[in-house]
């Protein structure tokens, strides 16, 4: 495997993807809209390829060449007006399809811890209906289903930074956040390794609790945390899911991982307290 296309390359865990493999001395290709976004990593790029998996018009020639399809593309934050069928199935379906016309031999994508168990939320059901099409596809595959980011948790800092931490439910549930950089080493394995499904979280396992406290102690303030009970966040969610779907499911993917214990096999050495450190 020495030829790999990156797809979501200018997002938060493309970026380390690409670092990391070009650092292992692969030739990486980065597919994107906005090729302009690639500036900071252009030293880990070999060709950048303009292009939208939703535009399957600008995908013909992105896989010529290419042994390995990495994509953790996906529409968590964007606001295109697109849905995550769009974008998480529809648009990694239309590259697999480019990947199989090309003869490319690995496909590994990024679903989320526990997809199979939470088709009941839209975000996750299609990573999880982009998964069924891949293991049909007969293409060699791995899916990884990681914990969630430190680019998420970034924003505990943020919220104690202006004073007060919100967090959903009780603060008790645990989790083991993944820095991009480990997760991306996790990824580059997968694309040289056999094992097709692949849990993994960070190093530390906490509870929300602790990490908002650790937020406050980074910033030497007194800790503020407001918990909003796991009873008054579904009707929230119902009501705004009425005036947009999209946000709505949002806030129901976020309510299930704080209420629940999203902890997978850990792995990599970043710690939250750097991550805070470092501001
Ligand atoms: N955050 C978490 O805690 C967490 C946990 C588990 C799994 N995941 C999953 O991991 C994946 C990667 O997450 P991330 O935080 O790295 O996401 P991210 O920073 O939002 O990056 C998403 C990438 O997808 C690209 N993209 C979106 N729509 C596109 C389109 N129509 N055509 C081409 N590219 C498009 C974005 O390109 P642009 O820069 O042009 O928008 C960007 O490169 C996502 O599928 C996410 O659901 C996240």
């Amino acid at each position: 495997m020495k030829r790999v296309l990156v797809a979501g390359a200018t997002g938060y865990l493309g970026g380390f993807v690409a670092r990391e493999l070009a650092a292992r001395g692969y030739f990486v290709r980065a597919l994107a809209r906005s090729p302009e976004k690639l500036d900071p990593l252009r030293d880990s790029l070999d060709e950048i390829v303009e292009a939208e998996v939703t535009g399957p018009e600008t995908l013909e020639r992105v896989c010529d060449g290419i042994d390995a399809v990495f994509s953790s593309v996906g529409i968590t934050r964007q606001k295109d007006g697109l849905t995550f069928r769009d974008v998480d199935c529809q648009g990694n379906k239309n590259l697999l399809d480019v990947a199989l016309r090309a003869g490319v031999e690995k496909f590994v994508y990024v679903s989320a811890l526990g997809g199979p168990k939470l088709r009941h939320l839209d975000i996750v059901d299609a990573h999880e209906a982009f998964v069924d099409e891949l293991k049909a596809s007969g293409i060699g595959y791995a899916v990884l289903r990681p914990t969630g980011y430190f680019s998420d948790m970034g924003e505990l800092l943020s919220m104690a930074r202006k004073g007060r931490v919100w967090l959903i439910g009780s603060g008790e549930n645990r989790v083991n956040p993944i820095h991009g950089a480990d997760l991306a080493v996790a990824c580059a394995d997968a694309i040289e390794g056999e094992a097709t499904e692949i849990e993994v979280g960070g190093p530390e396992t906490m509870t929300w609790n602790d990490a908002a406290a650790l937020a406050f102690e980074v910033l030497g303030r007194p800790a503020r945390i407001t918990r909003v009970p796991e009873w008054l966040m579904w009707p929230m969610v119902r009501l705004v899911r009425l005036f947009d779907r999209h946000q709505g499911e949002l806030l129901a993917f976020f309510t299930t991982m704080a209420t629940t214990d999203v902890v997978a096999p850990s792995t990599g050495t970043h710690t939250l307290e750097a991550l805070f450190d470092r501001g």
